[in-house]
């Protein structure tokens, strides 16, 4: 490991790219194995579901192989999307992705990313019950999250043109991409499904020192870091928060959830040195307190737990700042940390478990946690045809209250 830290000697030591899948979807996809019902054709083009109001709790018994709407959350809201069926009413005032507004920065997306290569998944590999169809392509089990894995980077390619992607990987998973822009990076870990959470921090952590050397051996362009789960389609330029906020070093994304106010999903790290140490340091931090008080806690909440905790533990911090949705700087532990509202910066069907009531119109990352990886790519299945962003998200807001089958 030690010899292998810098990028040159990394690659070096790892001549062949080793090919690594995805955290979340990943693991999703294990535990709504049982559900899946064989794909049927649909004639119609999308189903529509009557809802006797946006609120009313239906009990879902079952989930969907297809893509199902329901009504658009927000209706009659000022500063939210309306949609006339899958029509936007409001032309969304998106960046031009040809244009984007930080020229003099670069921006990376950086995922931990993994394939189980000897799991029943792979094995049932090509049943026929196993295919999901999205779109004209199918996919088995081990397809599927590697096919969230290309819509998460073709979203970055189609809206952030300029910017690159970063796969962190364990070097034992065997899966290949050759795309431009698109960097494997295998760094050495225990990446088993119940401690991938763990793993993801500790990644993120020798990403950075290997950065950090980087960054001693050349002086030039900067390049901002954005370290996301995979499920997530970028919608609008994120540089445009490292001009906006000149001063933060570490952004995190919070909304109004007294246990959870902080979602993990999406840490965005300024490129400097300083930038890179404090957000080093903050990282070590989680890790320990995750390592010392979350092990127990589901495999998929440690590290938002542990996140929340470094934050609370500082003195000054009041978490009433989270009941608006409103981005603040604030000093912790000696970073300055931007908080930025998951409404605009990481929002997620259904819309927030209905906190955000609707989708506001500058929305700038859609998030498909839990049964959702469904909805990811039939948005951009929709939108390849579409070329119409607004439109795309006039159909995940619709179909955002829709348990998918992966
Ligand atoms: C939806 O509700 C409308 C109005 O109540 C009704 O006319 C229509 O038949 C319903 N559609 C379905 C698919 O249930
Ligand atoms: C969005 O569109 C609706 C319907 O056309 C309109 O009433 C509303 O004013 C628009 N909102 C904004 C902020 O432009
Ligand atoms: C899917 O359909 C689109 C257009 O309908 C076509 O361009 C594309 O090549 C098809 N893909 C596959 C894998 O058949």
């Amino acid at each position: 490991m030690k010899a292998c830290v810098g990028w040159r000697r990394f690659l070096f030591c790892f001549p062949l790219i080793f090919i690594l899948p995805h955290l979340f979807s990943v693991l999703e996809l294990h535990q709504n194995q049982a559900v899946t019902d064989s794909p049927k054709e649909h004639t119609k083009k999308f189903d529509v579901q009557n809802s006797s109001g946006d609120d009313a709790p239906k009990k879902i018994t079952r989930k969907f192989d297809h893509l199902v709407l329901g009504p658009a959350a927000g209706e009659g809201l000022p500063n939210r999307l309306q949609c006339r069926g899958v029509k936007a009413l409001n032309k969304t005032h998106f960046s031009n992705p040809s244009h984007p507004s930080s020229v003099g920065d670069g921006i990376a997306f950086v995922t931990v990313f993994t394939i189980y290569n000897n799991s029943p998944d792979a094995l049932a590999d090509g049943k026929p019950s196993n295919l999901v169809t999205v779109g004209n392509a199918s996919y088995s089990k081990p397809e599927r999250s590697m096919a969230i894995l290309n819509v998460f980077i073709n979203f970055i390619q189609v809206r952030m043109p300029q910017s690159n992607v970063i796969i962190l990987t364990d070097p034992e998973s065997d899966f290949s991409l050759h795309q431009n822009r698109v960097t494997v990076l295998p760094i050495q870990g225990e990446y088993s499904r119940d401690k991938l959470m763990l793993q993801r921090i500790r990644s993120y952590i020798t990403f950075l020192d290997i950065r950090l050397e980087k960054l001693s051996q050349e002086q030039g362009r900067i390049t901002h870091f954005i370290f996301s789960d995979s499920d997530i389609a970028v919608i609008d330029d994120l540089g445009q928060i490292f001009e906006k906020y000149q001063d933060f070093l570490v952004a995190l994304t919070f909304r109004n959830n007294k246990d959870q106010p902080l979602n993990s999903g999406f840490i965005a790290v300024r490129g400097t040195r300083d930038g890179i140490l404090r957000a080093r340091t903050f990282l070590q931090k989680v890790l320990e307190v995750y390592s010392s008080k979350y092990m127990k806690a589901s495999r998929m909440l440690g590290d938002q737990l542990a996140l929340f905790w470094v934050i609370k533990s500082d003195a000054s911090f009041d978490a009433k700042r989270f009941s608006k949705a409103q981005a603040f700087i604030k000093e912790i532990g000696g970073a300055s940390v931007l908080f930025l509202p998951c409404a605009t910066y990481n929002w997620t069907p259904p819309e927030g478990a209905g906190q955000f009531h609707g989708m506001p119109l500058d929305v700038k990352v859609v998030h498909f946690k839990g049964s959702r990886k469904r909805l990811m790519l039939e948005a951009w299945n929709y939108f390849s045809s579409s070329a119409d962003i607004s439109d795309m998200l006039c159909l995940i807001l619709k179909s955002g209250r829709t348990k998918y089958d992966f």
